[in-house]
């Protein structure tokens, strides 16, 4: 079970998702494969696991990582078949060789991979993957909260097919049984209010549920936030977009992939605890209603475009407010002055 829960993550899929795939080609960086596939090169090739990514293997072969850098650095013991684990006490577990890795009861065994820098020609660096830095800097770093608490909660169930032995595993999926995890990041609250003959509506985020900043992951992601006012038939009458992300640009001010870029143009993510207010006004009809959709996107447009590769979305939330028409019997301009709603 804990197989099926690590096949659904993206650990997974880290060598072959199409977006990888696509930016691991162009950029013809070696590099990438240190984390997205850990034992290529380590082990026999031969391997099957070798090309599946982030595997069983790979995790369960750090015996340490160290603190002091600015980025975490793996120590791969791959002899003698042991694994490490969180248990230093070697009668409860299912491994056959147990190693006691105690990194793996903090937030350092996922660092090493989830901190990661470019080096640019003017010698200095650009960072890439920041959710470590951005954890250790966030109240849940000071408390100690590691991203196993959010990623990997601890439930209790069998030990093994077919054994009654009960044991308290942490869930291997990481973003939750089904992705889910993604709608617990943002609280959102939406208002309504009539302005001057437009309709005026405010779209209040906060990142109550990260140990990061949000949208997390490689420069690209995309929270998206979606208004449209639809008369009372559900046709949409007007509608606004606004995105959240971090943008890597290269000489010319254009969007690239990390690994071509060489500044930052600016970075708009919502930081762990920060509540972020975004304005909207829209012509609308005289009664119908409004929507407000939140969505998690795994590339911006501009790249998706770059790199040949479909952009994914998840709702991270989905509020409607209606207006006037049969509701009241009046036209919007009888909107209260707020009409306040949450998913
Ligand atoms: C050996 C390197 C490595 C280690 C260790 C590691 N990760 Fe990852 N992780 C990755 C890579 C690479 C990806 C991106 C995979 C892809 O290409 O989509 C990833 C993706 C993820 C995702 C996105 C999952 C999804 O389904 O979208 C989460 C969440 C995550 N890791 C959490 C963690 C946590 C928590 C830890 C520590 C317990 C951890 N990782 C340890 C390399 C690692
Ligand atoms: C991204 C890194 C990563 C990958 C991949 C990974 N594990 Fe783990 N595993 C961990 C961490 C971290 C813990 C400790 C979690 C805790 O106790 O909070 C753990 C704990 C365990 C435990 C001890 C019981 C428990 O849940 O505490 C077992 C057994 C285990 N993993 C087996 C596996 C198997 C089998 C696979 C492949 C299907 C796998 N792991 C893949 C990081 C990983
Ligand atoms: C308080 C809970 C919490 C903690 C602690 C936390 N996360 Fe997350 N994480 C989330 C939520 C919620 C999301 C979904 C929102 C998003 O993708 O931005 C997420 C998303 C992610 C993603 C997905 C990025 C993507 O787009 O594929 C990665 C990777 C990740 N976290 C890694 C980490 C790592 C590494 C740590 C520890 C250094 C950590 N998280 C700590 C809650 C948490
Ligand atoms: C130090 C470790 C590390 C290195 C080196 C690294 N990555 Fe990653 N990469 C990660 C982690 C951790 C994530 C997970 C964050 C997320 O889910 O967006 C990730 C996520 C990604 C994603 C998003 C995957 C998806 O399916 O949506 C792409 C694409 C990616 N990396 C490309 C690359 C390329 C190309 C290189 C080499 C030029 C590279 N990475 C080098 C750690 C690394």
């Amino acid at each position: 079970m804990l197989h099926a829960e690590w096949k659904t993550s993206a650990h997974a899929r880290a060598r072959r998702s199409p977006l990888y795939v696509a930016m691991r080609d162009r950029s013809k960086n070696p590099v990438c494969e240190v984390c997205h596939a850990p034992l290529a090169g380590l082990t026999d090739p031969a391997e099957l696991s070798v090309d599946e990514g982030v595997t069983c293997e790979a995790c369960h072969a750090i015996r340490d990582v160290g603190d002091n850098a600015a980025e975490p650095q793996y120590t791969f013991d791959l002899q003698g078949n042991r694994k490490f684990g969180p248990y230093c006490d070697a009668k409860d577990n299912y491994f056959h060789k147990m190693g006691c890795a105690p990194a793996f009861r903090d937030a350092r065994v996922c660092g090493g991979c989830h901190a990661f820098s470019m080096p640019l020609a003017n010698g200095k660096s650009l960072p890439i993957i920041t959710e470590f830095a951005e954890w250790r800097a966030s109240s849940f770093g000071v408390s100690g909260t590691a991203c196993q608490e959010c990623h990997m909660p601890a439930e209790t169930t069998h030990a093994a097919t077919g054994t009654e032995r009960k044991v308290r595993v942490a869930h291997h999926g990481f973003m939750g049984e089904k992705g889910e995890i993604v709608q617990k990041a943002l609280g959102i609250v939406a208002s309504a209010a009539d302005h001057a003959g437009k309709l005026a509506v405010s779209v209040v985020l906060k990142n109550e549920g990260a140990g990061h900043a949000v949208p997390a992951g490689v420069p690209g992601r995309q929270v998206v936030v979606r208004v449209q006012a639809l008369d009372e038939k559900g046709r949409a009458q007007a509608r606004e977009e606004r995105t959240i992300g971090r943008v890597l640009v290269d000489e010319s001010g254009r969007e690239v992939p990390f690994y071509a870029a060489i500044a930052e143009k600016r970075d708009e993510r919502i930081t762990p605890g920060e509540t972020r207010t975004l304005a909207f006004e829209l012509d609308a009809p005289r009664s119908g209603s409004v929507v407000i959709e939140v969505a998690w996107r795994s590339a911006s447009p501009a790249l998706a475009e770059a790199l040949g590769v479909p952009a994914e979305e998840r709702s991270m939330g989905k509020i409607e407010i209606p207006f006037g028409g049969q509701r009241t019997g009046k036209g919007r301009e009888h909107l209260p002055k707020t009409v306040v709603a949450r998913p």
